[in-house]
């Protein structure tokens, strides 16, 4: 019999505790967390730009729920197959592909994009065959804007959160991102994947911890709005260059905004910047081990700044150092709960209320 507590954190910030480290250090906690929360998450894929053909292969996160899919084109459509043949379990498409049918390499079974089986021989005296148990499972896909996500049971609502970009950002020129391989990285980490996106959740460690990016924003102008299964950061920059180009009419045009950004439960960043989008996926390795994929996508004809001291992956190296030594720290005997900042750790407050609600 399992003996795990319930975890709770009080809806009153003013007046709640952290949540209970046992939920970072408990192992039964990180199973619920991948079963009861990322099984029921939407995740980004790929652009629509990049997916460029028929197939593309990928894992459904990787090393926590590990599952092989596929996505096909079909017509104007994207869909979401699993990639695993029906016949004995072997993984069909390898890697991304033009083809106009899957076909298996093991004994030939062949499906259309749609995932229907279509032919396979030596089965010809087989009885009752095929049903419909022998084409390939579809799983749920939503689009945004150029953005392609999917899951596996997804039941966690991204739809507001969209919608809440949509409206601030309606004049952001999306049309012109482009993907960055090259500034594009994944970054590894000894921690607990709740303990990075906390992290990322407040700005209050920002003058202790980014003393770079410190000195390019107006740390007092700081704000942060609680989203449907989101969070909304921002701030105004400290100076007139590094701002975002708000047009008459959209929120905030009168402010020189250094950058929005935006997080969607549980582990998805989107950062708009003048000079594009950066999407953070975080993604859990282990207990202790975590995956960081940073993707950058570019506005045509700006500049990523890097190497600087408040640019994006020095930022990340100084939010590492201090996530990974919180993992230490929340391993002693003698730490089992803090409290929040009222003014500057609603975020993170919310996040852990999220994980409260969805781990019940
Ligand atoms: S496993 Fe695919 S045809 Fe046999
Ligand atoms: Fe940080």
């Amino acid at each position: 019999m399992s003996t795990l507590k319930i975890l709770s954190v009080n809806k009153d910030i003013k007046v709640a505790e952290t949540i209970d480290s046992d939920f970072y250090l408990n192992k039964e906690y990180y199973n619920l967390s991948i079963n009861k929360i990322f099984n029921k998450s939407y995740q980004f894929i790929i652009d629509t730009v990049s997916f460029n053909s028929m197939q593309y292969p990928f894992i459904f996160l990787k090393n926590s729920i590990d599952e092989y899919l596929l996505l096909s084109r079909v017509e104007n459509q994207v869909l979401c197959l699993h990639n695993v043949c029906t016949h004995r379990g072997n993984i069909l498409c390898l890697e991304q592909s033009s083809e106009n049918k899957i076909k298996c390499n093991y004994h030939g079974r062949k499906f259309d994009l749609k995932g229907k089986f279509l032919s396979m021989s030596g089965f010809e005296d087989v009885e009752n065959f095929p049903t419909k148990k022998d084409n390939l499972i579809k799983f749920p896909v939503k689009i945004w804007r150029n953005f392609i996500f999917t899951g596996i049971n997804p039941k966690i609502n991204i739809d507001n959160f969209f919608l809440d970009i949509d409206n601030r950002l309606g004049w952001y020129p999306f049309e012109k991102l482009e993907f960055i391989k090259d500034n594009s990285t994944d970054y590894e980490i000894d921690a607990h994947w709740a303990l990075y996106c906390e992290n990322y959740l407040e700005g209050l460690h920002i003058p202790h911890v980014h003393k770079g990016l410190n000195a390019d924003i107006d740390y007092k102008s700081y704000k942060t709005e609680l989203l449907d299964n989101g969070v909304l950061q921002y701030t105004c920059s400290s100076n007139d260059d590094k701002r975002l180009p708000i047009p008459d009419g959209y929120i905030n045009s009168d402010k020189n905004i250094y950058a929005y950004y935006y997080w969607l439960f549980p582990n998805m960043m989107f950062n708009f910047y003048s000079w594009g989008l950066s999407i953070n996926i975080i993604e859990p390795i282990s207990q202790n081990k975590t995956r960081i994929r940073f993707l950058s996508y570019m506005i045509s004809g700006s500049k990523q700044v890097v190497d600087a001291p408040s640019s994006v992956d020095v930022v990340e190296k100084e939010d590492e150092y201090i996530v990974q030594n919180v993992q230490k720290g929340i391993n002693s005997n003698f730490y089992n709960k803090g409290r929040y900042s009222a003014r500057h750790e609603k975020g993170t407050h919310h996040f852990h209320r999220l994980i409260c609600r969805y781990l019940k």
